[in-house]
């Protein structure tokens, strides 16, 4: 069962729920219909390692000639959620024109497909993919109350810390194993740099503008040096900023059957110190440890 109680099904090594959005039949109708274009980019995470976050920064890189101060349109950033700014592709086999976007802009695009389930077309297509990761006790404690809001809204069974931890390092939930995911990816970006951009949410979280910078690089959409002159690295990071996104998600309406304000909780790092025991702590750690023995990935 998954942590809402849905009854889950293994798919090439992953957990699925039967319905929901990131379901086990949206994943197989993307691999059989999907179509990638060469100039597309897909923005990729596990669910709560700062999917919000990413979006919101990718679509404010690529549009900022479209929306600059000088433009009367306001910024779609300081009105709606940037999940409806950037469409995750298992949306996207429901829906037949995504949101904010003509046939000849950049297609951005949002997955939590691991790796090794991406369409086939988008592997051969050759456009450019940006994960980001987060550390393992971080996700699961933004996952727990996450889940929790979403059983508040809908009068369930309220979720154990206990429960979640177990289910989390198990390695059961939707998407999971955590582990495999981020090595899927990592692993994969190492093979083909030019064409996966691996980012932690901490490091961005460390030093937003620099990595703002990195990926605009990587995108396609490098900043001129007139436009870092002029400031507009930093009107991006405060755009995109926790505090800019869940002032203007505060009220906000039902985004994929979500309320608009429970993307926004801490936006922290190391949040996990104030809820997990040291048992918890030492168990992850040495989970996380075996798992990316020999990797370079740190938190
Ligand atoms: P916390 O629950 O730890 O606060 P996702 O977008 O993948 O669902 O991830 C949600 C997590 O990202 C939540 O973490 C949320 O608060 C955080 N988040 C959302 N927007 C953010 C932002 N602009 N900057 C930093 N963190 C953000």
């Amino acid at each position: 069962k998954g942590w809402l109680g849905e009854t889950l099904y293994l798919y090439q090594g992953y957990w699925y729920p039967s319905i929901t959005f990131i379901s086990i039949a949206t994943v197989m109708a993307l691999q059989d219909t999907f179509q990638a274009k060469p100039t597309d980019i897909y923005l990729v995470t596990q669910p709560k390692s700062g999917t919000t976050w990413i979006k919101a920064l990718a679509f404010a890189i690529v549009n900022r000639t479209r929306y600059n101060n000088k433009c009367l349109v306001t910024h779609p950033l300081l009105t709606i959620n940037p999940h409806d700014c950037v469409p995750f592709i298992e949306n996207e086999i429901l829906r037949s024109k995504p949101t904010y976007m003509d046939e000849n802009s950049t297609r951005l695009f949002a997955t939590h497909m691991p790796y090794n389930s991406l369409p086939q077309s988008i592997l051969d297509s050759g456009c450019r993919l940006v994960y980001m990761c987060r550390n393992p006790k971080d996700v699961l404690v933004s996952m727990f109350h996450f889940v929790n809001k979403l059983k508040g809204d809908f009068s369930h069974d309220v979720l154990k810390l206990e429960d979640a931890f177990e289910k989390f390092s198990k390695g059961i939930g939707s998407c999971y194993p955590y582990w495999d995911h981020v090595k899927g990816y990592y692993k994969a970006s190492l093979e083909h740099p030019t064409r996966i951009l691996f980012l932690t949410y901490e490091n961005m979280k460390m030093d937003t503008a620099n990595n703002v910078k990195r990926l605009a690089d990587f995108i396609g959409y490098p900043f001129t040096k007139e436009e870092e002159d002029n400031g507009v690295v930093q009107e991006i990071v405060s755009l995109c900023s926790f505090k800019s996104l869940s002032d203007v998600n505060k009220h906000g309406k039902i985004v994929s059957g979500v309320p608009s304000h429970a993307f926004f909780r801490e936006g922290e790092v190391e949040d996990w110190k104030k809820h997990l025991t040291k048992e918890m702590t030492h168990i992850l750690d040495e989970i996380t440890k075996e798992k990316f023995h020999g990797l370079d990935i740190s938190f």
